[in-house]
């Protein structure tokens, strides 16, 4: 078994299947060839816009999925409803804005801190392991302490960019192993995702051993057409093993 977790978003089967308003390809199917493929999660967003999962995507892979199932989530009084109801095994909260492509950056924490500890808190009552997802910075990661996550996840982004585009991007790694060593002294668990791909994921993997997830998405099923999802996923896991 592999030291590091590997989480499987599948987010991007249903932006194929919404591009044609079909039932095909089905988020559902994609999440138990992940299950069996050895993902040890499953990530879903669910966007207030619905613009890949919807609802109903939620509620039939949380009851068919045995493996755990990670749901991310904007700030909102809508979102808790949904996410008390399904008690997701784990939850993330992310930053949601309704015209970017994707999620931009990490959450502001100081922004409706007494509404996040509020989230935080009804969240892990009801069974849910609570996470943020925020930049790797000292500031962020006090607050999520003090807010009582279980665990940040650190924006890759800027990093996979940088190695995307064969820049530099030495002190981008090194601040994120600074961000790793100090979450983790604090107890929190570390987790890392966005933009990652095969040889991002293998140069932070190789750095910085802290890591205890990688949710991997949009590269993970795009390589998925071409090779399978089983054949993907058991790639990532040799390299984060
Ligand atoms: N982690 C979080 C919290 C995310 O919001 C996302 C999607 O933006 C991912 C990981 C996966 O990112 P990607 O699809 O770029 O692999």
């Amino acid at each position: 078994m592999s030291k590091t977790r590997l989480g499987v978003n599948i987010d991007h089967v249903a932006t194929v299947r919404n591009a044609r308003g079909e039932k095909y390809p089905s988020p559902l199917r994609a999440a138990i060839i992940a299950q069996k493929s050895g993902a040890h999660s499953v990530t879903i967003h669910l966007r207030e816009d619905r613009r890949h999962i919807n609802d109903s995507d939620l509620k039939e892979i949380k009851s068919k999925l045995k493996i755990p199932l990670n749901l991310e989530i904007a700030a909102t009084n809508e979102m808790l409803k949904i996410a008390l109801k399904h008690k997701p095994n784990f939850v993330c909260i992310v930053p949601e804005k309704r015209k970017e492509i994707t999620t931009e950056g990490g959450l502001n924490l100081n922004y409706k801190k007494k509404f996040l500890k509020k989230i935080i808190d009804k969240l892990k009552k009801n069974g849910s392991r609570v996470s943020l997802f925020i930049e790797a910075k000292i500031r962020d990661i006090k607050i999520a302490k003090e807010l009582n996550a279980d665990c940040v996840e650190f924006h890759t982004g800027k990093i996979c960019n940088l190695i995307n585009k064969k820049k530099k991007y030495g002190n981008e790694l090194k601040r994120i192993e600074f961000a790793v060593d100090f979450a983790s002294k604090l107890g929190l668990e570390i987790h890392a995702g966005h933009g990652l791909n095969y040889q991002s994921t293998k140069i932070i993997n190789a750095k910085i051993k802290k890591i205890k997830e990688f949710n991997i998405g949009h590269f993970l099923i795009g390589e998925s057409i071409f090779f399978g999802l089983n054949t993907v996923i058991k790639q990532f896991k040799k390299i984060i093993i």
